[in-house]
């Protein structure tokens, strides 16, 4: 069996105060795109998890969300868990801010209770996805979201107009606890409001949609990396693009809403930029 796991992009992200138990209180718009990893599994008769993927970086063991989705569905459902082989052909770089841990393991737990005849509600699948990180829930319907709390409340779902993307990977891991670690809080700005964007979203020019993107955690995501800085630099600058980072980075990415426009740039960047560039649009999960 196979399916799709989209990556997703931060089209808003305004990160406020730390709170008590560590995390921080945010307000994101996200969006899943076309762009993203397949998986293939299998069920067996070994009573055990195995997990491969052609991306050294990731781990096989019980670390891995997916494998920790598994483990969660089968505990959940009071099913005992006959044997999973899972394969990850990677796509998704590795701390990108696109997701990608967080979509492989929700979808996968998507497909397995869609497998059982859903012995899941909505509600408890939605538990597992908060156990498992803070970007996980989105996951499970995918699409474009306004999200509060830690990323795990979902607020509003948008019709949004469909969008092009240009993924720029600078090629960097990204530590999101790092990037967190970072950020400064200033209680002094009043945060941007994100209906702005959701507004534009549906009915919005191209213009409009970009003016109203916001990543606060961009500056400690560039101050972690300099490389990532320097890229940044010369795309905004050098390249005059306007150009922003995903989630707590590393990928970066343009907007477009015509493929022509996205193709050319794509050309014009990898003349100039020794980087892996990539062409996404908007999805809508099955
Ligand atoms: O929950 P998740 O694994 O996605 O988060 C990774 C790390 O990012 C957390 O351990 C935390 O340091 C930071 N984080 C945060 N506030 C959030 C989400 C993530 O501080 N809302």
């Amino acid at each position: 069996m196979k399916f799709f796991s989209p990556a997703k992009i931060n089209l808003f992200l305004w990160v406020k105060e730390k709170r008590k138990d560590g995390y921080h209180e945010l307000e994101t718009v996200m969006q899943t795109i076309d762009f993203g990893d397949e998986i293939e599994w299998n069920i067996h008769d070994r009573g055990q998890i195995s997990i491969e993927c052609n991306c050294p970086e990731v781990p096989l063991d019980s670390s891995n969300l997916v494998w920790k989705a598994i483990e969660f569905f089968f505990q959940e459902a009071r099913i005992s868990n006959p044997g999973i082989s899972v394969r990850i052909n990677k796509k998704i770089p590795v701390g990108a801010g696109l997701g990608g841990g967080s979509s492989n393991a929700i979808r996968m737990l998507v497909a397995l209770n869609r497998h059982f005849n859903c012995p899941l509600s909505e509600t408890q699948m939605g538990l597992i996805a908060n156990a498992l990180g803070s970007d996980t829930h989105f996951f499970l319907k995918g699409g474009t979201w306004l999200y509060r709390g830690r990323g795990e409340i979902p607020v509003q779902e948008i019709d949004a107009v469909p969008l092009v993307y240009l993924l720029i990977f600078p090629g960097i891991n990204s530590s999101t606890k790092m990037v967190y670690s970072r950020f400064i809080f200033d209680l002094t700005k009043p945060g941007p409001d994100p209906s702005l964007l959701l507004l534009k979203l549906k009915q919005g020019s191209l213009k409009e949609i970009k003016n109203a993107i916001v990543n606060n955690l961009t500056d400690a995501f560039v101050g972690c990396y300099h490389d990532a800085e320097e890229l940044f630099i010369k795309i905004s600058g050098e390249e005059k693009k306007q150009v922003f980072v995903s989630g707590s980075g590393s990928a970066l990415f343009c907007l477009f809403d015509k493929e022509q426009e996205a193709i050319k740039m794509k050309g014009e960047l990898e003349k100039r930029l020794n980087k892996t560039i990539v062409i996404a649009r908007t999805y809508q999960c099955s």
